[in-house]
């Protein structure tokens, strides 16, 4: 039913410069696996096949990352060497990629709008890379949006309760809850102050999307930094519809941050690494 997965990787990713300075930060690896195939892993699981990269300049390695390297693969033929490259070939096998380029960089909402001649009318999963989720042994958090879109269909965001000192840094919800971790949002503030938040419930970086909020962007103004904000989009759809927020089941990892980065890093490893599963 949903079939396409967007994501937004046109970012600059300065907080791990020199690192990225010519390299994509969704191709820094966590362990052995650059951080953007985390992701399409996740989409994958959740029945979304077809991926659509919004990217910009200097991002070209990420399309060359889903692709066939004939010379490396003729090169390690029949050696051990070979195995090291299943998991990716896997992913290649099962996806569609398509991409487009954002010319500048004018926020979320402006990175999602542009993706729109890879979506279409039909609703969708959106990715951040950055946030890392981990559900070990159940569902990725994109396939647990999808089950519950099945029951509301209508755009879905993930949330997680996060401390009061670290609030400003996410699109912050107010709802009302449905059941436990299901909420009908109410209000949406897009990196408010500890004082101004109507809750500790962060938007994290996974989304579900009714296709109208291609219209709701380009009908909202630039908002919080000078950019077209997704949050505020998803402000007119709740106030005209429905959106629903969704307290995930797993683990996330702001790998946005260098912090956030060597937890994911130290987690991986020994959880999947050292059991011979990356
Ligand atoms: C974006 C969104 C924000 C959300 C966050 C999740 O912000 O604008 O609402 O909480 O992703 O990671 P960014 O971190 O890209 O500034």
């Amino acid at each position: 039913m949903i079939k396409k997965c967007l994501f937004p990787v046109a970012g600059y990713g300065t907080r791990f410069l020199p690192a990225t300075k010519s390299m994509p930060k969704e191709m820094l690896p966590i362990v052995n696996k650059p951080l953007v195939q985390y992701g399409v892993e996740e989409a994958l699981d959740a029945g979304l096949f077809e991926i659509a990269f919004v990217t910009g300049r200097g991002k070209r390695t990420i399309n060359d990352h889903f692709d066939i390297s004939y010379e490396l693969e003729h090169q390690i033929a029949g050696t051990d060497k070979e195995q090291t490259l299943v998991g990716i070939r896997n992913v290649i096998d099962r996806a569609v990629f398509s991409t487009t380029r954002q010319r500048e960089m004018k926020g979320l909402g402006h990175a999602i709008l542009t993706g729109q001649t890879l979506i279409g009318d039909e609703p969708f999963g959106v990715i951040l890379a950055d946030d890392l989720c981990i559900n070990e042994g159940g569902d990725g958090v994109m396939a647990q949006m999808v089950k519950i879109y099945k029951q509301v269909r209508c755009s879905i965001v993930a949330i997680e309760e996060v401390p009061k000192d670290q609030i400003h840094k996410f699109g912050v919800i107010a709802g009302e809850a449905v059941r436990d971790d299901l909420y009908r949002v109410t209000n949406m503030v897009e990196k408010p102050s500890a004082e101004e938040a109507p809750s500790n419930l962060a938007i994290i970086g996974r989304y579900i999307l009714t296709p109208d909020i291609f219209d709701l962007i380009r009908q909202t103004p630039p908002g919080k930094n000078g950019e077209v904000q997704i949050t505020d989009a998803l402000m007119r759809q709740a106030k005209e519809g429905c959106v629903m927020a969704y307290k995930f089941k797993g683990r996330r990892f702001d790998c946005g941050s260098v912090d956030g980065f060597v937890e994911a890093t130290n987690y991986c490893y020994e959880h999947f690494y050292k059991q011979g599963k990356l």
